[in-house]
């Protein structure tokens, strides 16, 4: 991972052009951008991303594993995450599973994965990973949702050491994943860092929105929740959409 990093001044966005590159990067290049114009989230919601004050980068992964297992890539992305900016940056982040890392109920991170392939085969997944680190403040609409880790840390955070750190967990959680098949080292950190475990969370599920506890992360990172009626329910990353109450 990182044996090939493009780094631009300005990008759209490091998905759209990791998409762009997929076909001919070797795997594990990353690419980062100063800024991004036009940063995409989840829902198709925009992700703001100002010159200089976040990490905003994509990981372009070519593993040999079916499609199905592809949403795996974001809980290792998350589990990498949350350890490297406890270690790099000293601050005590959270993962609201399956994708958010937070600090004090506010997102400081948020994972974006895109898949493209076959039924039956993955030719590449993009790992895009939004991290606000330096920004001293955010427009009014966010201000309640987003804070970042210079905010929580009270001093400024050095990008380059948790760029490294990030990567270096990745790649140690990937390489365990796809030798072992197992993801027992990166549910460790995300049930031990969890900020829904035990919970009563709100669910939304394309119209829908519930209510239930959350039970556990099984072994596959499947979240299990007990609704308000007393069913349980397995819930995929990538269908819901979870809110703390
Ligand atoms: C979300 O929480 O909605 C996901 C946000 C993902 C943002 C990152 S920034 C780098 C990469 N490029 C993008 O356009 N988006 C992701």
């Amino acid at each position: 991972i990182g044996q090939e990093i493009l780094l631009f001044d300005s990008v759209d966005s490091t998905n759209n052009y990791s998409k762009k590159i997929a076909k001919d990067a070797i795997h594990g290049t990353v690419v980062i951008g100063e800024e991004q114009t036009g940063g995409r989230g989840r829902l198709g919601r925009n992700w703001s991303s100002p010159k200089g004050e976040g990490i905003w980068m994509s990981i372009i992964l070519k593993p040999s594993i079916p499609p199905t297992e592809g949403m795996k890539m974001t809980q290792i992305a998350a589990a990498s995450v949350c350890k490297a900016i406890r270690e790099a940056a000293g601050v005590e982040g959270y993962i609201k599973w399956p994708n958010d890392i937070v600090v004090g109920g506010k997102k400081v991170c948020g994972i974006l994965t895109e898949m493209a392939g076959e039924l039956n085969k993955i030719d590449y997944l993009i790992v895009g990973i939004g991290i606000n680190v330096n920004n001293q403040s955010f427009p009014e609409e966010f201000k309640d949702i987003a804070t970042s880790l210079t905010i929580e840390k009270g001093k400024k955070i050095d990008r380059k050491t948790l760029i490294a750190c990030i990567l270096k967990e990745f790649e140690t959680l990937y390489q365990h994943y796809i030798d072992r098949r197992t993801l027992d080292e990166t549910l460790e950190i995300i049930r031990l860092y969890s900020a829904v475990l035990g919970k009563t969370v709100r669910i939304i599920k394309g119209e829908q929105e519930l209510k239930g506890r959350v039970l556990e992360i099984n072994d596959e990172g499947l979240l299990k929740v007990q609704l308000e009626d007393g069913k349980e329910e397995l819930l995929v990353s990538g269908e819901v959409s979870i809110r703390s109450e």
